[in-house]
């Protein structure tokens, strides 16, 4: 970086970045970014970023303003993956600005912030409170996209993406309608982008949920490993939605799907790489590669419908993939299906019970409603935004995001849930 707040003079600072120095940066992943700049000789920069083509697959959203016009806006806006913030302010009131943004942020959103103070101090502090990098202005487009890509594309860090593993007690409980909800209302609450996968390739159902036919998918991708890079991952991808594209199934039965234990494991390192979300919807069964599918997953969500069979499942599941992940918490459980009538039914306190877990969501059997969602191809969300499931998914969407909800607006269906989770933490 050229003009870092280093112990050097401003002179020294002041070299420009050139552009050559960008040609070597890989293109920056499926990121939301919003930018809040005081002057114009940062916003046009930055502006200047939004169209390279290292930034085609992020979204940037620029604002005139600074500290103050951010903190106004996360009041009720969801937190982008990055937030770029210009202040003019001096080094104690900056601080005393972020302690405030950092309230209506969520956590794992990354800060860059571009000051006007060439201060040592300052740069300390600010690192150590958790800000991904200060740059002080004046800046270059390239020192934009070189110092998001030193936070996102560096093949040292962490995958940027967070992999959720799906998976029902037994086949037909709702896991994959329950993981492609959850996907689309992530996606759409919180405009942040999200990749399906659907690892079910002879049955899959996400393409019929989608509404999508794409000729390509995770078949090309499982059988040619070798080939397997971001650029490529991308050619398989059906958009569904702004912020959704999907991985998907071939669906048919015309080859047998055998795979080794690591068949998915680049696929979903790429994956992850790629976007900050990533949904596996993982088939009932219990074979080498969907073992470390969940073994290997952020978290797993089991579903089951409340009847004996599957509590013994989701027991053997969750005692499993606690031996398995022994340092992460237990999967969440969503209870589907509740109430088909005439049904003997477990309650869901004794199904609980012999799990030790409290359900993230418990969601009743509503044919009419999942059914005219899968015959037409379309989300529950799309059907009716405010029926009380649809608040459940949101919550699920929540929780497994580690998402705050905005204040100002009104907690759905569950009411209490998400804080009775927070509070067990
Ligand atoms: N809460 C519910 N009420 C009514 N039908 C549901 C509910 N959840 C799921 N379904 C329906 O159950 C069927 C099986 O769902 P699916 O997601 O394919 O299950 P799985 O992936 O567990 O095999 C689908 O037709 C779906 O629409
Ligand atoms: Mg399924």
């Amino acid at each position: 970086m050229s003009n870092l707040a280093y112990e050097t003079s401003p002179e020294e600072t002041r070299v420009d970045t050139d552009t050559h120095s960008m040609s070597e940066l890989r293109p920056i992943p499926r990121i939301s970014i919003q930018a809040f700049c005081e002057t114009e000789s940062v916003a046009s920069p930055i502006e200047r970023a939004s169209e390279d083509r290292r930034m085609a697959k992020a979204h940037l959203k620029l604002h005139m303003g600074g500290a103050a016009t951010a903190i106004e806006f996360y009041q009720t806006a969801p937190t982008p993956n990055l937030i770029i913030l210009e202040s003019r302010q001096e080094p104690r009131e900056l601080l005393e600005s972020l302690g405030q943004l950092a309230e209506v942020c969520d956590p794992n959103t990354k800060v860059i912030i571009i000051g006007h103070y060439n201060d040592v101090w300052l740069y300390r502090e600010l690192i150590r409170s958790g800000v991904s990098e200060y740059v002080v202005a004046p800046i270059s487009m390239a020192d934009i996209v070189s110092v998001i890509a030193q936070i996102f594309v560096d093949p040292e860090a962490e995958p940027i993406g967070k992999a959720m593993a799906f998976i029902g007690a037994k086949g037909g409980v709702g896991s994959s309608t329950i993981a492609h909800n959850v996907a689309w209302e992530m996606s759409s609450l919180f405009q942040s982008e999200v990749v399906v996968a659907d690892l079910d390739l002879a049955f899959g159902t996400a393409n019929i949920n989608f509404d999508q036919d794409p000729a390509q998918g995770i078949a090309e991708a499982v059988f040619a490993p070798e080939r397997i890079d971001e650029v490529y991952l991308d050619r398989l991808l059906a958009q569904c939605a702004e912020h959704l594209s999907l991985l998907a199934a071939p669906s048919t039965l015309d080859r047998i799907y055998d795979f080794d234990a690591d068949a998915f494991a680049q696929i979903i390192d790429t994956a992850q790489r790629s976007a900050p979300l990533l949904v596996l919807d993982v088939p009932h069964l219990w074979s080498g590669w969907s073992r470390n599918v969940l073994a290997r997953a952020d978290d797993v969500i089991v579903t089951a419908t409340p009847e004996l069979a599957n509590l013994r499942n989701t027991k053997n599941i969750i005692d499993t993939l606690k031996k398995l992940r022994p340092n992460d918490p237990p999967p969440k459980l969503v209870i589907n299906q509740v109430g088909i009538p005439k049904r003997p039914e477990i309650s869901v306190a004794d199904f609980t019970e012999p799990l030790e877990i409290e359900p993230a969501a418990v969601i009743p059997f509503e044919p009419q409603l999942f059914g005219n969602a899968a015959n037409n191809g379309r989300m529950l969300g799309e059907m009716d935004a405010n029926h009380a499931i649809v608040g459940s998914v949101r919550e699920l969407a929540h929780v497994l995001t580690g998402r705050i909800e905005p204040k100002s607006k009104k907690k759905s269906g569950l009411g209490g849930l998400l804080g009775k989770l927070k509070r067990k933490k």
